[in-house]
């Protein structure tokens, strides 16, 4: 469904220097699965999405979407077939909730009363009450639910493949726990293709079919949670999953 194929992104800091946020990158997201992308803080993750809906460009590579090269593809026509709840949620802080998430169904040219009638479907389905909220702006609303909005938003046009770069982050562990349930929930009514990037290995074995572990821009593996457990490729596996153990007061 998505898949990376020898990708190298080079990028140059500011002193002109080279350097490769990703190298050897070849990864199959398989159809219908929820793949999580795992790593240190710089190690990529966010740049691999970004490859996905073209905001970035491979120094070398392909990117396949449904077996289609996307560099080939109209850019339009990918995105629309790709939600997308970036990093820092991204919501219009002018905008209310309702115009937030029915603002692709707007672009689209759907009328008034089908996007509206949408934007109250992606609303239940992110158990967010529309009568409450659809008037609310995003400076009104609590993490959780922003989060929620944004990804309710990504829905809007029911693409068959979401990306998700820490959509959890910002949230309490008890209201995450929720938005984590929400979410299963929401997966299994939708079936979609999900490449998901967390900091937090506690969340990935909770939400992923498969994981990959990113170190510097490179794999050092993928797999399920008992392949990442009882077979660790080497030690910064170990490491890692060690280091989440204590981070979590031993709960992972
Ligand atoms: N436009 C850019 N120009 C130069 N360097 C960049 C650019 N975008 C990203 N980088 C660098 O590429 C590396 C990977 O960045 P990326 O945003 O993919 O990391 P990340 O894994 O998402 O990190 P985090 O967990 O902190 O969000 C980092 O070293 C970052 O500084
Ligand atoms: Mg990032």
């Amino acid at each position: 469904m998505i898949e990376f194929q020898d990708i190298q992104k080079s990028f140059r800091d500011r002193s002109g220097r080279e350097f490769d946020a990703l190298a050897q990158f070849t990864l199959h997201v398989r159809s219908g699965e929820t793949h999580c992308l795992i790593g240190p803080s710089g190690c990529g993750k966010t740049t691999s999405l970004r490859l996905v809906n073209r905001l970035e460009t491979p120094t070398r590579g392909k990117v396949l979407v449904d077996g289609k090269d996307i560099a080939q593809a109209d850019i339009y026509s990918t995105r629309r077939s790709i939600g997308y709840v970036i990093q820092s949620r991204g919501l219009f802080p002018h905008m209310t909730v309702a115009q937030n998430v029915g603002l692709l169904c707007e672009l689209e040219g759907w009328t008034r009363a089908a996007t509206r009638a949408r934007v109250d479907e992606l609303l239940a389905l992110a158990n967010l009450d529309a009568s409450r909220f659809r008037h609310q702006y995003p400076g009104e609303l609590s993490g959780g639910e922003a989060q929620r909005v944004s990804l309710a938003r990504a829905l809007a046009l029911d693409p068959p493949t979401i990306l998700l770069d820490e959509p959890f982050g910002a949230l309490d562990p008890i209201t995450r726990s929720q938005v984590h349930l929400d979410f299963l929930e929401m997966l299994s009514q939708l079936k979609k293709t999900v490449l998901l990037v967390t900091h937090d290995l506690h969340e990935a074995f909770r939400l992923a079919d498969r994981i990959t572990l990113l170190n510097e821009g490179r794999i050092v593996q993928t797999g399920t949670e008992s392949d990442l457990r009882e077979t660790p490729a080497n030690e910064f596996v170990e490491q890692f999953l060690s280091a989440q153990h204590y981070a979590t007061g031993g709960k992972s």
